[in-house]
């Protein structure tokens, strides 16, 4: 089984491209969160794959939250495919540790490079530098794929000196410094279609004089401001004049 989380579709890219070539199910984590499911069971008799962007270099907290508040049951063969920007640190060392306290067998942790979409900090590639990125992630998604159809485990990925520091010390300062609702807005562009309420996977945004607020539960996934058709929403000035990104290609193999 394969479960992505995403906010603006590269996991969602990766996820499909590994049920293809896998032949297995895909089960999207939005659609659980959206729906506030909670002590869901996942029952399968091929691995478990878990499909994710890293947030400041490991595993979104809403992911692991995710896993470690679900039952996994079947096969108890864990891989994970964390997309990232540039890197994802010393994520692996974390994900072990949840493996750890799931029971999980964990099988290998890929590191898949995706046009990066965290526009609150960074700037998003243009387009054609955005398709060759994802062009690139082919081979990986396809090693991946062969160790996930022969059961096979990963290399581990080797984490440097910073990538360390960054996953342990930096990941903490992130969230609680960075992961803060406060600084999103709408500008008079807004046409109130609602799109950001729809696609928040944690319904953290609703409509208040007809004009989107923003609760306390956001994970700076980038799903709103990417996602809104007319360009509306900002993140303080940070998002200013920065490209959106969103991946909605389909997988062709
Ligand atoms: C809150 C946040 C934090 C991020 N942190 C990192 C990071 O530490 N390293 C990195 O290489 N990319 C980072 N990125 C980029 C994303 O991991 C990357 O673009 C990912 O493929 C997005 O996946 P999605 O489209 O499925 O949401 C971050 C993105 C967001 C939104």
């Amino acid at each position: 089984m394969i479960l992505y989380f995403t906010g603006t579709g590269n996991s969602r890219y990766v996820a499909d491209y590994l049920s293809k070539l896998t032949d297995d199910e895909l089960v999207c984590i939005n659609d659980y969160l959206k729906e506030n499911k909670k002590g869901e069971t996942f029952t399968s008799n091929r691995p478990f794959v878990f499909v994710t962007p890293v947030y400041a270099w490991r595993i979104p907290r809403i992911v692991s939250m995710f896993i470690a508040s679900n039952k996994f049951v079947g096969n108890q063969k864990a891989y994970f495919a964390v997309t990232c920007g540039d890197s994802i640190g010393n994520a692996e060392k974390y994900i072990r540790r949840l493996c750890d306290i799931k029971g999980f067998h964990h099988m290998g942790t890929a590191q898949i490079r995706m046009p990066e979409n965290y526009l609150a900090m960074f700037n998003v590639p243009d387009e054609s530098t955005c398709n060759k990125i994802i062009k690139n992630a082919s081979y990986p998604i396809r090693k991946l794929a062969d160790s996930i159809n022969s059961e096979g485990t990963l290399a581990p990925v080797k984490a440097s000196i910073a990538g360390i520091v960054e996953s342990g010390i930096v990941n903490g300062l992130f969230y609680k410094f960075q992961i803060k609702t406060s600084g999103f807005h709408v500008t008079d562009k807004c046409t109130r279609c609602r799109k950001c309420e729809e696609v928040c996977p944690l319904n953290n945004i609703s409509f208040l004089d007809n004009r989107p607020v923003w609760g306390n539960e956001c994970t700076h996934c980038m799903a709103c401001i990417c996602r809104c058709p007319a360009e509306a929403i900002e993140y303080k000035k940070a998002s200013l004049g920065r490209r959106r990104y969103t991946n909605n290609k389909e997988v062709t193999l």
